[in-house]
């Protein structure tokens, strides 16, 4: 993960938005650190998501490298894993924490987080200029086209936000919700490669199985630290 953290020198001064984005200490510093901030936010708003952005980051990572990714773009995906639920700040509260079936207008609301998400980052030159923005806007779009908001199919998706609905998904299948028990890892994992060639990019199920071990890794680290906080 971002293991290149140090801050900025004290006497650095902060170079122009174009030289910055030729950084990898920018996106492994300042723009990771805004978007984990950001993810938290977002975190905060339901109690059943705790750590699900910061999860969604590392797994994207992890599964980034194993598909021949250079560091810096597995980076730039971490950032827009922790940054890609934000549009859920428009999703009224009673909709997040309801403890039962959504009705249509209240999947209406849900539906509309990829749009909101994109609109709140796309101000941020150096997130559109990565790419971030589209990974976004398209989290929920599926390999076989059936996803949301664009209806994207297969490669038309960016191939981030394929990795990242991968991610999304794995993390939400562990966790609890007020109408299911969390899945084992080793049931979610079954479920993920049932859906390949139909919800997920099969080149990205074949890296995750390949990276399966260190994915339940980094989760079993991440639910110990939640545990100890
Ligand atoms: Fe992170
Ligand atoms: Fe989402």
């Amino acid at each position: 993960m971002f293991q290149n953290q140090q801050p900025l020198a004290a006497d650095s001064p902060l170079p122009g938005v174009s030289r910055c984005l030729d950084s990898t200490h920018f996106v492994t510093t300042i723009l990771h650190q805004f978007a984990e901030s950001l993810g938290n936010a977002i975190d905060a708003k339901d109690q059943h998501t705790s750590m699900h952005s910061d999860e969604v980051a590392q797994i994207s990572h992890a599964i980034a490298l194993t598909m021949g990714l250079t560091p810096r773009e597995a980076d730039i995906i971490h950032v827009a894993g922790h940054l890609h639920d934000i549009g859920k700040i428009g999703v009224p509260d009673e909709v997040l924490r309801k403890e039962g079936p959504l009705n249509t207008q209240q999947w209406q609301a849900i539906r509309k987080h990829p749009q909101a998400g994109a609109d709140i980052l796309c101000p941020v030159a150096a997130l559109k200029k990565l790419g971030v923005v589209d990974m976004v806007l398209h989290h929920h779009e599926r390999y076989d086209g059936k996803g949301y908001p664009c209806g994207l199919k297969g490669c038309a998706i960016p191939l981030g936000a394929r990795i990242i609905t991968l991610a999304d998904s794995l993390s939400a299948m562990l966790q609890d919700r007020p109408y299911r028990k969390a899945r084992t890892f080793e049931s979610a994992c079954k479920e993920i490669i049932h859906c390949s060639g139909s919800q997920f990019d099969p080149r990205v199920v074949e890296a995750f199985r390949k990276s399966a071990d260190t994915i339940k890794t980094i989760i079993e680290i991440l639910s110990s630290s939640e545990e100890a906080a």
